[in-house]
C-alpha cells in the first residue's frame, strides 16, 4: 500500500463532512457474488451480446431457453444466498462519522442489509419488480423468494422444456404479470438509468467532499463519469480495488481496506 495515498485517504476521511461511496461488483465479491470483468467474471461465461440486453435475452430464450435459465440462475442464486461482508459493514459504520451516501451499481441490496440508510441504486435492484412503461416499483420481493426461483430454475435445467414452461416456472415465484408489463428492476445495456436514483447521484457527487470508489472497473457509462465529476467539483477521490487504478489508489479488497481505513481514521470503527 502506498503510504502517501493511505495518509491522504485517512485525513480525507477524518475531515469529511459528506462522503459518497461509489460501489461496483468488487464490493460484493467477498460476499460470493462474481464480478463482471475479472478473469472468472460473469461476462466471460455469458457473452454480453446474448445476455446483457432485454432484446438479446428474449432472442436467446427463443432458440435456447436453457441457456437463459442458466444465466438467470447464475444471477439470482449468489444474490439470494449472499451475506454482507466487512466492506459493506464499514460503509454502514461510516454513517456514524459523516453524512454518507452510497451510489451503487450493484443490484444485490447488500448495502441496505448492512445498515446503510442512504443508498442510490443506479442500475436498479433485483428485489424490485417494476412496470416497464412507468418504471414504478409495483412489488418488492425478499431473498427467500429469490432462493425459490433459483431452486425452480435448477429443476428446469434438468428437463427438456420450452420457453413457455420456463416463464411459467419463474412466474410461480416471481410476481410478473401475464401481459409482459412487469420486469425486474434491472438496468441492462442500452437502458435508461434507474430513476430517481441517477438524478440524485449526479447531484450528490458534486456536493460531497470525499468520494470513495470501490470495486468498479469504470468501464460502464454513464456511471463511470462520476469519479471525474466529483474530482472536478473539488472532492478528494480515492479508489479501493485489488487492481491499482483510478485516483489515489488503495490497493486491496473492499473487505480488508475499508475496515482498516475506518480504524485508522477513527480508532474504533471495525
Ligand atoms: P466489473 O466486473 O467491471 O469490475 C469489478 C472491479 O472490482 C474490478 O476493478 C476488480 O478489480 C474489482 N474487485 C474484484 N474483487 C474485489 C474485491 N474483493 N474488493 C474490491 N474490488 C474488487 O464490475 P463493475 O465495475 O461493477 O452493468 O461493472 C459495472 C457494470 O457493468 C455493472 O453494474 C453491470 C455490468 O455490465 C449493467 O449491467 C448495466
Amino acid at each position: 500500500m502506498d503510504a502517501h495515498n493511505w495518509s491522504m485517504a485517512v485525513a480525507g476521511l477524518r475531515n469529511a463532512k459528506h462522503v459518497v461511496v461509489f460501489s461496483g461488483a468488487g464490493m460484493s465479491a467477498e460476499s460470493g457474488i462474481p464480478t463482471f470483468r475479472d478473469a472468472d467474471g460473469f461476462w466471460q461465461r455469458f457473452p454480453p451480446e446474448k445476455f446483457a440486453t432485454w432484446n438479446g435475452l428474449w432472442r436467446t430464450a427463443l432458440t435456447d431457453p436453457h441457456s437463459v435459465a442458466d444465466f438467470v440462475l447464475n444471477v439470482v442464486d449468489p444474490i439470494a444466498r449472499a451475506e454482507v461482508n466487512p466492506g459493506h459493514r464499514a460503509v454502514a459504520a461510516l454513517e456514524r462519522r459523516a453524512k454518507t451516501t452510497v451510489v451503487t451499481q450493484n443490484v444485490d441490496g447488500l448495502h441496505q442489509m448492512a445498515g446503510s440508510t442512504d443508498v442510490l441504486e443506479i442500475h436498479g435492484c433485483l428485489l424490485e419488480v417494476i412496470d416497464r412503461l412507468t418504471a414504478q416499483v409495483v412489488q418488492r420481493i425478499d431473498r427467500s423468494q429469490l432462493t425459490q426461483i433459483a431452486d425452480a430454475l435448477r429443476k428446469y435445467a434438468g428437463r427438456q422444456s420450452s420457453l413457455v414452461s420456463l416463464v411459467a416456472e419463474v412466474r410461480n415465484h416471481y410476481p410478473l404479470d401475464g401481459l409482459g408489463r412487469h420486469r425486474p428492476n434491472l438496468v441492462l445495456f442500452g437502458d435508461a438509468m434507474a430513476e430517481p436514483a441517477w438524478t440524485k447521484a449526479c447531484e450528490v457527487v458534486v456536493q460531497c467532499d470525499l468520494f470513495i470508489s470501490v470495486g468498479t472497473s469504470g468501464e460502464v457509462y454513464p456511471a463511470a463519469m462520476l469519479p471525474d465529476q466529483a474530482a472536478e467539483a473539488g472532492a478528494t477521490v480515492i479508489t479501493v480495488d485489488p487492481q491499482p487504478s483510478g485516483n489515489c489508489p488503495l490497493q486491496g479488497t473492499a473487505g480488508t481496506v475499508l475496515p482498516k481505513l475506518l480504524h485508522d481514521a477513527f480508532g474504533d470503527d471495525r
